[in-house]
């Protein structure tokens, strides 16, 4: 969390339920989503929090999203020296910090560079996507899922249309070029994804493709922009190991966390 009127909503909460929260504070290392950027207002919270009944402090995070992997030494400085001072001023007030979480999956192999940290939350690795692969974090190889569709129209010899639409690929715009589509065809990598309604996905080829488009009732194959929304969009899984495929039920489906 990263404001006291968060702290004292999830006192409350706590308090009526008889329980206690473990609460890290939320950090702005230049993503300038969420967190607090300010080292006073950040220890001043920390500080308000010990003395909350049913909240224990356990330490600080931060969500690097504005760091790549080509970044500037100085963003990256930037990144461990925000962290280093609010951790020295805690130390010096005698406030113990267990975890001090940040990362992403662009950092994760370079999460040496900041010392401070003591746990990584790279998510999207887990199955990577068309963005990792645009960042230069993961190649085609390692985009461990993908969506099967059907192609469902061809108006013309440039452009079909599949039944893959916003419902299933999401509507999220490539993170390196948000101009280039929704996404990865892998029969047609020179075609592009460029748009998308609920149930449909119309994709076009250039002028340079001289063989013909595919046919109603072809399948093909697209590795979406973001993996993690898509994932949620889906009800359920079709593992291969090789040999045979194993369906498994998307169980966080629609939800949040
Ligand atoms: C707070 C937080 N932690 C971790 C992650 C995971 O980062 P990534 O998608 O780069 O793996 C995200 C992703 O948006 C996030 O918002």
């Amino acid at each position: 969390l990263d404001s006291l009127d968060a702290a004292e909503q999830f006192q409350a909460a706590a308090k009526r339920e008889g329980s206690q929260i473990g609460v890290l504070v939320d950090l702005d290392v230049g993503f300038f989503r969420t967190g607090i950027a300010d080292p006073d207002t950040a220890i001043a919270l920390c500080e308000a929090i010990t003395k909350q009944s049913q909240l224990r402090f356990r330490g600080l995070m931060c969500f690097p999203g504005n760091l790549l992997p080509d970044s500037d030494d100085s963003v990256w400085r930037h990144y461990a020296d925000t962290l280093g001072e609010v951790l020295h001023r805690l130390k010096a007030s005698g406030i113990p910090v267990e975890l001090v979480s940040g990362g992403s999956t662009p950092t994760a192999l370079q999460s040496h560079r900041n010392p401070f940290l003591n746990e990584i939350r790279p998510g999207t690795y887990a199955y990577n996507d068309w963005n990792e692969v645009r960042l230069g974090v993961a190649t085609l190889d390692d985009c461990a899922a993908r969506i099967l569709t059907t192609v469902v129209s061809v108006p013309s010899p440039r452009k079909f249309v599949v039944d893959a639409g916003s419902k299933t690929l999401s509507s999220d715009r490539n993170c390196v070029d948000p101009d280039s589509g929704f996404g990865y065809v892998v029969e047609y990598p020179e075609s592009k994804i460029s748009r998308l309604s609920e149930e449909h996905g119309e994709i076009t080829l250039p002028d340079s493709h001289l063989s013909p488009p595919p046919r109603v009732g072809d399948r093909v194959w697209i590795i979406p922009n973001h993996i993690c929304v898509c994932v949620n969009l889906q009800n359920e899984f079709h593992l291969w190991d090789g040999k045979a495929t194993r369906t498994l039920p998307v169980d966080a489906r629609g939800l949040l966390v």
